[in-house]
This record gives structure tokens, C-alpha cells and sequence, in this order.
């Protein structure tokens, strides 16, 4: 049992250092043009009623875009936005999306938020997703 205890442990610092340092951000191409295209079409029938055209926010919703939208997310993950609007989004009627168009959308507002396109699409796993950290300014290299 105790030798067993121990490997368990093992093979979880482990995986806690490979996935750190898989970590990425949203500064290096994480969705592709074409995924932010799809989502920027989702966003206008599901969003854009209240958020706005220009992500600029409405009478009630808040902004998806700019330096108050960017502060509030700043150090969370992908996978924390997506998992918000996944859960509480479109507001009239929430849970409607399906983890596609919900990743589509956040690739539009990444995309919006003018951090760079890539070759891959973002992942559609929260798993996955809770990878890719959001960082308001490009990290030094
Ligand atoms: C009926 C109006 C309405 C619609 C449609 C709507 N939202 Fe919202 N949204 C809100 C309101 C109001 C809030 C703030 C209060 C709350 O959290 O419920 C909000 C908050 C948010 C937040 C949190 C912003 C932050 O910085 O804290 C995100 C992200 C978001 N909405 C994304 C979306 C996305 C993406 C869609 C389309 C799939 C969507 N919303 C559709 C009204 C709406």
C-alpha cells in the first residue's frame, strides 16, 4: 500500500511539472482566423445584444474587450473565460452553447482583443483550455 502511496505521489509531481511547463499564453496563437471568424458570427446572433457590436458593453453587460475587461482576467486562464460563458452566457439563457461555438466565441474575442492567431484551434476541454494563461501585456522572451 505505502510503496504504491508513493508512486501515486511521484507520477503526480510529475504531471504537475510537465503541465506547468506546457504552460502557454494567449500570446502565442492559441485559435486559428478561421475559428474567430465562426465565433464572430456566433457572437452576433447569441451576444452582441447586449455586449455589443464593438464588444464595448450595454446598459447592463459589461465589456468583452479594452483594459477593464482585460484587468478583470488578467492572470486567469482560457479556460476560466470559457467556463463563464460556457455556465452563465448568453444571460437570458444560459448553458444554451455547445463547447464549439463557446470556443469559437472566445477565440472572436481573443481575436478582438487583438492577441495573435495561430495554426491550432483552441481546445474545446476545459482541461485543456485552463492551460492557456491571459496576460494582459506580452511577456518579455
Ligand atoms: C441578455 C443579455 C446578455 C447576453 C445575450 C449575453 N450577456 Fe454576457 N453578461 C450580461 C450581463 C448583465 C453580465 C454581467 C452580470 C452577470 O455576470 O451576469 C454579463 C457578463 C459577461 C461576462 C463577464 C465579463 C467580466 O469581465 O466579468 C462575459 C465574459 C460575458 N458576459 C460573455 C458573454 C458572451 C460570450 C455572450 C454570448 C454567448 C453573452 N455574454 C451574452 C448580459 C448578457
Amino acid at each position: 500500500m505505502k510503496a504504491r502511496y508513493v508512486l501515486l505521489c511521484a507520477v503526480l509531481a510529475a504531471a504537475v511539472a510537465v503541465s506547468q511547463d506546457t504552460t502557454r499564453s494567449v500570446w502565442d496563437g492559441v485559435y486559428t482566423a478561421d475559428q474567430a471568424k465562426r465565433g464572430e458570427s456566433a457572437y452576433a446572433v447569441n451576444c452582441a445584444s447586449c455586449h455589443g457590436d464593438q464588444l464595448n458593453g450595454g446598459e447592463m453587460a459589461p465589456p468583452l474587450a479594452g483594459g477593464e475587461f482585460m484587468s478583470n482576467w488578467n492572470g486567469l486562464t482560457v479556460g476560466d473565460l470559457f467556463e463563464r460563458i460556457r455556465t452563465t452566457m448568453p444571460a437570458n439563457n444560459p448553458g444554451k452553447l455547445s463547447r464549439e461555438t463557446n470556443a469559437d466565441i472566445t477565440a472572436f474575442i481573443l481575436a478582438f482583443n487583438k492577441f495573435p492567431a495561430g495554426d491550432h484551434e483552441l481546445p474545446r476541454t476545459t482541461e485543456a483550455l485552463k492551460q492557456i494563461k491571459l496576460e494582459a501585456e506580452k511577456p518579455k522572451k
